[in-house]
């Protein structure tokens, strides 16, 4: 555990691993804004699931109302039983280092980006590459609502609604040669809304944006890979990945790549985001197992950053019977 691998100023902050200081943070930025969730108030637990919403009352819930509502019935296949992450807790507790290294401020930070017009290109190893026009794309794909837990390197952990189609309905439309082997993601490159991707580097170190994150073909074609659009009935917030983004919720949440512009088929193991920066603590796999330490902290257990109960983390964050086979051998 006391192998640091990483230039000092590119270590995952640690007090974000420490789980009461997780909830701390999370509680001053809520407390500064002047709500509060945890102390049970929030306009009744405005934005909590399943309540109706009031009206708008700061700006985080205006800017969040005004995402348009996504048609996507829930599919029963994908629940979970643990308590859903009210989206108050989602929206302002984020890691998207293209505009900051905290979380609390990222949702304003993030206002910036430009997602519309949006187009994602999926092109490389497929016989018909074609760049799709986002609002195209979730036109004609079928659209679906998931429950999957999610659980970051960091050891926190959340339980939220995604709206989205499988990555495998949009890579058949493209039809992959059969040299894919790997699928490459790539985030936008804009210094002028993402401010921290102009940044000169720090200790020798500079950071490789634009964001990219992988899969191979196998991973990218499972069941569970889902193309996330929206997250509780609505359109994701820019601090979430709008407009699209990857959730594979057997992986820690940096393979979550947020905001994606291309979707490459490749036939070498693509470079990734985390990997090149620290390869001895973010594999290019990184499923979820609570037997393999970070080389910096326990992965054993980890903290729900809505009920800020600590539990035990499950092998493949519990869809081992879903990806298990994927592993064998
Ligand atoms: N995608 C991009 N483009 N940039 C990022 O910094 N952070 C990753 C992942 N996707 C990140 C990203 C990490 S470390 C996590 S834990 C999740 O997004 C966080 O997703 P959330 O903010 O929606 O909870």
């Amino acid at each position: 555990m006391a192998n640091v691998h990483l230039k000092k100023e590119w270590m995952l902050p640690e007090r974000m691993v420490t789980p009461e200081q997780v909830y701390i943070t999370r509680r001053q930025a809520i407390s500064a804004l002047g709500l509060s969730v945890i102390g049970g108030s929030l306009s009744a637990g405005l934005f909590a699931p399943g309540l109706a919403e009031a009206a708008p009352s700061s700006r985080f819930e205006a800017t969040y109302s005004a995402l348009p509502r996504l048609k996507a019935a829930r599919n029963p296949k994908y629940q979970v039983s643990d308590p859903l992450t009210p989206m108050s807790i989602v929206g302002k507790f984020n890691n998207f280092y293209e505009f900051s290294r905290e979380k609390d401020d990222v949702w304003l930070k993030a206002e910036k980006l430009t997602t519309r017009p949006w187009t994602v290109e999926v092109s490389g190893e497929v016989k018909k590459a074609r760049t799709f026009d986002i609002d195209d794309l979730i036109k004609r794909m079928p659209m679906e609502e998931r429950v999957y837990r999610f659980r970051c390197v960091e050891a926190w952990s959340m339980t939220v609604p995604w709206a989205g189609f499988p990555l495998s309905a949009l890579l058949k439309a493209v039809e992959p040669t059969s040299r894919a082997k790997f699928v490459k993601f790539t985030t936008f490159m804009r210094p002028s809304e993402a401010p921290r991707q102009g940044r000169k580097p720090w200790f020798g170190q500079p950071e490789p944006f634009p964001y990219t994150e992988g899969l191979s073909m196998a991973e990218a074609m499972n069941e569970l890979t889902l193309i996330t659009v929206g997250i509780y009935g609505r359109a994701l917030p820019k601090q979430n990945g709008a407009p699209i983004r990857l959730i594979v919720p057997w992986k820690y949440g940096y393979k979550n790549i947020k905001s994606v512009v291309k979707i490459e088929l490749t036939e070498r193991q693509p470079a990734t985001f985390w990997n090149l920066l620290g390869p001895r603590e973010y594999g290019f796999v990184s499923n979820v197992n609570p037997r393999v330490p970070h080389p910096r902290w326990s992965q054993a257990f980890e903290r729900d950053i809505g009920t800020r109960r600590r539990k035990p983390t499950l092998l493949y964050n519990g869809y081992e019977e879903q990806v298990a086979g994927l592993y064998k051998g």
